[in-house]
């Protein structure tokens, strides 16, 4: 039987619009015994008491339909985590959502219409772009550039906002760059936000992940900022989907509006899980992020030990994003990585300024970590040694 081919005109336009995601497309590619350096997600499980929060969550009969904004004592402690950025944060404030993911399409939804703008980290995370696309509205890149330590442009940005730029999504710390912007880079945003009527769309998901001292969030300091966050990398449960939006009260009754449309309820065991998780204390995140701590400076170390590479030590997440001055695009890298049996990321996925970049996970063991990199040298030394072509 032939396969079944879709009719493009069966097809929305908005479909037509956007891409499979390039991390994707090269992770499909991969030939199996692959070392894996493009995961985004931890390799770890998730914490014991999570487990077992599912699991008795399951047995007891929390097999169903819950409220759409989540859990009311799911909300209720995770305002509690936000009450030292502005201690009026209640539950109101609060919608748990089926992952940042979710929580990124039902903010795109939101707040754009067709014709609007968005402000989009290039390079940023890969769904920033088609979502704007999906709601009909236009993604307007801004850059991180290596020389800036990945931290934005004012004047680019002053350039760039016109009358229909709604909003402004920021990362931080990033994927993938790794950067964590410092406390003035986030006033000056907020002014700038202020002064041209944009909502700050906050993807605080690697709050947690942060090598040289907190992460300063976005919230508590505007009323124009929607954060967006998640449970899948500080809890290393990526499959179990729960994600939540902290985000100013009368937003965030349109925002569950839209969230309940998408998907009526994010699952009742798993935010029972996360729950449990809360209550366990933060011990777990911190021993991850003792071991991503000591992986960021192994590869950050054996990183600079391969010619034509440099890079930046990230100070939040777990990429690093080394820049390469080879005479090839970053999908050529990848790709001839990839036949060596290295899985990477091309800087591309992430927008026109990840060129010249590769992204590199450390969610992998050392010993991963080791044999990647020696092959990426390898290659690198083969590279130099080869005529100039
Ligand atoms: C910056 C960033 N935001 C959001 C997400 C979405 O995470 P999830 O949908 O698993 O909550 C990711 C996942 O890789 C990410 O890197």
């Amino acid at each position: 039987m032939s396969p079944v081919s879709v009719n493009d005109e069966m097809v929305a336009q908005r479909v037509r619009r956007i891409e499979l995601s390039g991390i994707r497309k090269m992770f499909e590619a991969a030939p199996p015994n692959a070392i894996n350096l493009g995961l985004g997600e931890p390799d770890f499980e998730p914490p014991r008491e999570v487990i077992d929060g599912l699991c008795e969550a399951v047995r007891h009969g929390q097999n169903h339909y819950g409220p759409s904004a989540g859990l009311p004592e799911l909300r209720d402690a995770i305002a509690e985590r936000y009450q030292d950025r502005r201690p009026s944060t209640a539950r109101d404030n609060v919608i748990v959502t089926g992952s940042g993911s979710e929580g990124l399409m039902a903010v795109a939804l939101s707040l754009l219409d067709p014709g609007d703008e968005l402000l989009v980290p290039n390079p940023g995370f890969v769904l920033y772009g088609p979502h704007a696309r999906i709601a009909g509205a236009t993604p307007i890149p801004y850059s991180l550039r290596t020389e800036r330590r990945y931290l934005p442009d004012f004047d680019e940005l002053e350039r760039l906002v016109g009358p229909r730029t709604r909003a402004i999504v920021v990362n931080s710390p990033s994927n993938p760059t790794g950067a964590v912007f410092p406390r003035a880079i986030v006033d000056r945003l907020l002014d700038f936000a202020d002064r041209h009527d944009l909502t700050i769309v906050s993807d605080e998901v690697y709050e947690e992940i942060v090598y040289d001292g907190p992460a300063t969030s976005f919230w508590g300091r505007s009323d124009r900022v929607v954060v967006v966050n998640s449970f899948s990398k500080t809890l290393a449960m990526t499959g179990w989907r729960i994600g939540f939006l902290v985000a100013p009260r009368d937003l965030a009754v349109d925002l569950n509006k839209l969230h309940y449309h998408i998907l009526a309820c994010p699952s009742t065991p798993a935010q029972a899980a996360v729950l449990a998780g809360l209550r366990a204390g933060p011990s777990a995140t911190a021993a991850m992020v003792r071991e991503f701590r000591a992986r960021r400076a192994l590869v950050t170390r054996l990183l600079r030990n391969i010619p034509g590479i440099e890079v930046t030590a990230p100070a939040g997440a777990f990429y690093a994003f080394p820049r390469f001055t080879w005479p090839r695009t970053a999908l050529e890298v990848a790709t001839e990585l990839l036949h060596r049996g290295v899985i990477t990321t091309p800087g591309e996925a992430f927008g026109s300024l990840g060129a010249g970049h590769l992204r590199l996970s450390f969610a992998t063991s050392r010993e991963n970590l080791r044999r990647g990199l020696a092959i990426l040298r390898e290659y690198a030394i083969e590279l130099a040694e080869a005529p100039a072509e």
